[in-house]
């Protein structure tokens, strides 16, 4: 059997990795500025995520949501400490698209309607709903189309406000910094003032985290440098450091029914043992800090050093966006193989930034270094 071909692969197997190193099967050592793709967020084998997976393993993997599973309790516990939202509930899936199924479909058991405001170039993943509300029509399948969306600009809130007075919104769903969008954010006004909108309405705000959060822009999500407080949040990505899963964070507005929301694998042992693991580390390294100190550095340096073929770099902590004048695939190539650094990429001519919360002053300048190696 082969695999069914729909990943453009870079010709590299990568064998190993430590803090924000990876190595190839060859030996050969890259820095990792991709994480990737913003998952990595204590480090590739950090030794104490490698102890609570090891001593777990051996005790029990996994056992199904039909018994108490006291590491869920933990986590629930940790997390809302961490994030500060303890008056808010926990549930526990596998997938950021998972999580923003389940959101949307809480918001529209809460208040019964059917229609979503999503942002242009939104990505919230490509199942069902998740896909619909991604405003990428080449990934919305006839069968996925089904009209449940309106897509709208970023920051005009008039544009939000003529939709959701005409009170038929179900939810609105936002990334406060776009990723896929290529490093777009959203401003406080907007957020505010759209806030204001649901509150008299109903109508449901979901903040999809899934790659601006878990401390990635210096808070621990997004949406906290704006000053607001969605309804419901959405987590992926950071929250095992590698290991699936994600979860959905539920306003006390929310009255849980019994067997309304479900899933097979969803919080099991092995996979709150990871998201533990992530947030002991996050805690003793305070890398939530180090992402906003050391995200800080980058864009400033990366603003002087006034490198050619640039036309902007924006973007907040550890999640950054060097617009190019031209496609990023030819730079973005040229790093991977004559620089051994990896990156991500938005749109055409966006390379971005998403690296582990751990990395440096030091790796930072390194990166600098092997970027300017490619634009001068
Ligand atoms: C903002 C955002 N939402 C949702 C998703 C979907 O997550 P997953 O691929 O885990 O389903 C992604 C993945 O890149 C994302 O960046």
């Amino acid at each position: 059997m082969n695999l069914f071909d729909v990943y453009p692969l870079f010709d590299i197997a990568i064998d190993r990795g430590k803090g924000c190193k990876v190595w190839d099967e060859t030996g050969q050592e890259y820095l990792d500025l991709y994480g990737g793709h913003a998952v990595i967020s204590i480090g590739h084998c950090h030794p104490h995520y490698i102890d609570m997976m090891t001593r777990q393993l051996n005790k029990l993997g996994f056992y199904s949501n039909s018994v108490i599973n006291p590491l869920q309790q933990q986590l629930a516990q940790r997390l809302g400490k961490a994030c500060g939202y303890e008056d808010y509930s926990l549930f526990l899936v596998n997938s950021g698209a998972e999580a923003n199924e389940n959101a949307m479909k809480l918001a529209s058991f809460y208040n019964g309607r059917t229609r979503i405001l999503s942002l242009e170039k939104a990505f919230h993943g490509r199942t069902s709903l998740a896909v619909e509300v991604t405003n990428n029509p080449k990934i919305i399948a006839p069968i996925n189309d089904n009209g449940h969306v309106t897509y709208l600009p970023l920051n005009d809130l008039n544009a939000w406000r003529t939709e959701i007075e005409k009170g038929d919104v179900c939810a609105c769903i936002i990334e406060c910094i776009q990723g896929v969008g290529g490093i777009r954010m959203v401003n406080k006004e907007f957020m505010q003032g759209l806030r204001q909108l649901c509150d008299e309405t109903n109508t449901i705000l979901i903040c999809d985290e899934i790659q601006c959060g878990y401390g990635r822009s210096g808070k621990f999500f997004a949406h906290q440098h704006l000053n607001i407080k969605p309804d419901l949040i959405t987590v992926a990505k950071g929250i095992g450091n590698g290991f699936p899963m994600s979860g959905l964070l539920i306003s006390p507005k929310f009255k849980a029914v019994y067997g309304q929301l479900g899933t097979t694998f969803g919080g099991n042992h092995l996979a709150c043992t990871a998201a533990l693991a992530v947030l002991d580390v996050m805690e003793d390294e305070q890398l939530v800090e180090n992402a906003r100190i050391v995200g800080e550095y980058l864009i400033e340096r990366l603003k002087e050093e006034q490198l050619p073929h640039v036309l902007d770099t924006r973007g907040v902590g550890l999640m950054i966006g060097v617009e190019l004048d031209m496609p990023y695939k030819e730079i973005r190539t040229r790093l991977v193989k004559e620089q051994h650094c990896f990156t991500g990429c938005s749109g055409t001519n966006v390379i971005r930034l998403l690296p582990p919360l751990c990395l440096t002053k030091a790796d930072a300048d390194d990166f600098i270094q092997r970027f300017k190696n490619v634009l001068l």
